[in-house]
């Protein structure tokens, strides 16, 4: 197919696939002798990155220079005439120029350049005797989308810092530019809030019923059975951030609301429509959700959203809203009454009324929320503008959330349970039976959210990685692996995707790179 034409000797694998890429003649070949040249401090800092990774495996250490390029074999150029993430890179035998409009696509260079070196350089050791080189070429690229994002979901199973940061550094090497960071729901509340300890001291910690003996323990009382979770502390999260903006990638945090809530009620059961005490649950949801009638309740959320606010500088804040049961709301006297006061048409309106204050809240601050797509299942009380869908529930309603976002003009985010929730495995297991699997090939050619009619308000796709059912941290590589690389591609890549043998091929040419960062491939195929 067309696709493998420009693919023939020498092979060029790039996943996620530039829009152009045109092999030339021979080599580019680092060595201490390299000099690259860049034209400010923000540029050096993304090449030193790229130069510490080079150094670990193969003991060269190029040379730098600011603001010269005389000389120099690896030139940074700036060509305000590219979009936003966009790049053009040349390699000749004798040099690479690299340019972009904005860091965003220097970094994308950089990494197109990792995925062309030797599989070796992703390694944490040095290897001898390997040419540092990648082919001549010359490519072009932009991305499908501006959104790219890969949801983690460390509420369910916490998912300590070291292991996010491993993540965050294979996302930028994917070219995925979003980390949706899902922080809290029914089992685990994971950030600290320094106005209400009990959300971590209380919240982050529940009884394991599940048999993880190997996951993250708390010491215990003697005879009080041992607790697990885990949270990140703000000084953590700000690790985690800078991590990421080193990368291109912002975190997007999730405060789900007024769904999926447990973990918060059990801290401060006053929250909830009747205060009764809560156990954290093992798994699954229910209606003991946050109160929309309660001054107090909406006070204690926007007070939590002003601690998120200072902590994240994203433009974006996940406000959760999926999958809240309205069972406590329709007998709640504080929840009828401000039906009542504010003249809705029932507890459905009612989530609509209580996600515009919260929505009006960060708009103040100068944000937008999203919401997941149950809010948009029927229309109500008008939702302010800075509001985005994330749609995901093609299982249950197929894409009743994206059609009814986009009548309402709402941007959407496609997120859709089939195929973009990679916790589903690709063989059953636990709960997820046999019409929850899926495989590389699924994805790759069926996947509802990339097959969406195009549309200007279609800002963008995420994948998620969700942690119910006991998926626990040492599984999420194989969850992940191969099928990110599909979802990866289906992101970046603007042009008609290629056939599926050619695009496993490209995996197959590729997975050393992501097993040399220690990431473990599961089955791609059933
Ligand atoms: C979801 O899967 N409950 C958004
Ligand atoms: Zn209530």
């Amino acid at each position: 197919d067309a696709c493998a034409d420009n693919l023939t000797s020498p092979p060029i694998s790039i996943v996620p696939r530039p829009v152009q890429v045109v092999p030339g003649e021979g080599n580019f070949t680092f060595s201490a002798r390299t000099l690259f040249s860049v034209e400010n401090h923000e540029q050096a800092v993304i090449v030193r990155n790229f130069l510490n990774l080079l150094k670990k495996s193969s003991g060269i250490t190029p040379q730098l220079a600011i603001g010269s390029s005389e000389k120099s074999h690896v030139c940074f150029t700036t060509d305000s005439s590219l979009k936003s993430e966009a790049y053009q890179l040349a390699v000749t035998p004798e040099q690479i120029q690299i340019k972009a409009s904005d860091i965003k696509g220097f970094f994308y260079a950089l990494q197109t350049i990792r995925l062309l070196l030797p599989s070796a350089v992703e390694g944490n050791r040095q290897v001898e005797n390997i040419q540092w080189s990648i082919p001549a070429v010359t490519i072009q690229d932009e991305p499908r989308f501006g959104y790219r994002a890969l949801m983690l979901d460390a509420a369910r199973f916490f998912i300590p810092k070291e292991n996010v940061l491993r993540i965050i550094d294979c996302m930028g090497m994917l070219k995925i530019n979003t980390l949706h960071f899902h922080l809290t729901d029914d089992n685990g509340w994971r950030l600290e809030i320094k106005k209400y300890p009990r959300l971590t001291e209380v919240g982050a910690w529940r009884v394991n019923r599940m048999d993880v003996p190997f996951y993250f323990r708390r010491n215990a009382e003697p005879g009080e059975p041992t607790p697990i979770g885990g949270f990140y502390t703000q000084e953590d999260i700000k690790e985690m951030i800078s991590y990421a903006a080193d990368r291109q990638i912002e975190i997007i945090p999730e405060i789900d609301m007024p769904g999926h809530a447990e973990a918060a009620l059990s801290a401060y059961p006053e929250l909830g429509c009747f205060g009764l005490p809560v156990e954290i649950p093992q798994s699954g949801f229910t209606q003991n959700i946050f109160c929309a009638g309660k001054e107090n309740t909406i006070a204690f959320l926007k007070n939590v959203l002003d601690e998120v606010c200072e902590l994240f500088p994203s433009t974006y804040i996940h406000l959760g809203g999926d999958e809240a049961l309205k069972g406590n709301w329709d007998k709640c006297p504080d929840c009828q009454q401000t039906i009542k006061k504010e003249k809705l048409k029932g507890s459905h309106d009612l989530q609509l009324w209580f996600s515009s204050q919260m929505a009006d809240y960060l708009k103040a601050k100068g944000r937008k929320a999203i919401f997941w797509g149950d809010i948009v299942y029927e229309d109500g009380y008008p939702l302010p503008d800075n509001i985005v869908i994330q749609w995901w529930n093609w299982r249950g309603h197929k894409d009743l959330a994206l059609k009814n976002a986009i009548r309402n003009g709402y941007p959407v985010i496609c997120s859709t349970n089939c195929y973009m929730y990679l916790n589903f495995p690709v063989t059953p297991w636990k709960g997820y039976d046999k019409n929850r699997t899926f495989d590389l090939k699924d994805v790759y050619l069926h996947n509802p959210s990339y097959k969406t009619e195009e549309n200007p308000l279609i800002i963008g796709m995420t994948c998620a990685l969700w942690t119910d059912y006991g998926v626990t941290e040492n599984m999420i590589d194989n969850r992940l692996f191969p099928r990110i690389l599909a979802i990866a591609e289906q992101m970046w890549y603007k042009g008609e995707l290629c056939s599926f043998d050619t695009f496993y091929n490209n995996v197959l040419q590729k997975k050393n790179w992501f097993n040399n960062q220690g990431f473990q491939f599961g089955p791609a195929l059933k």
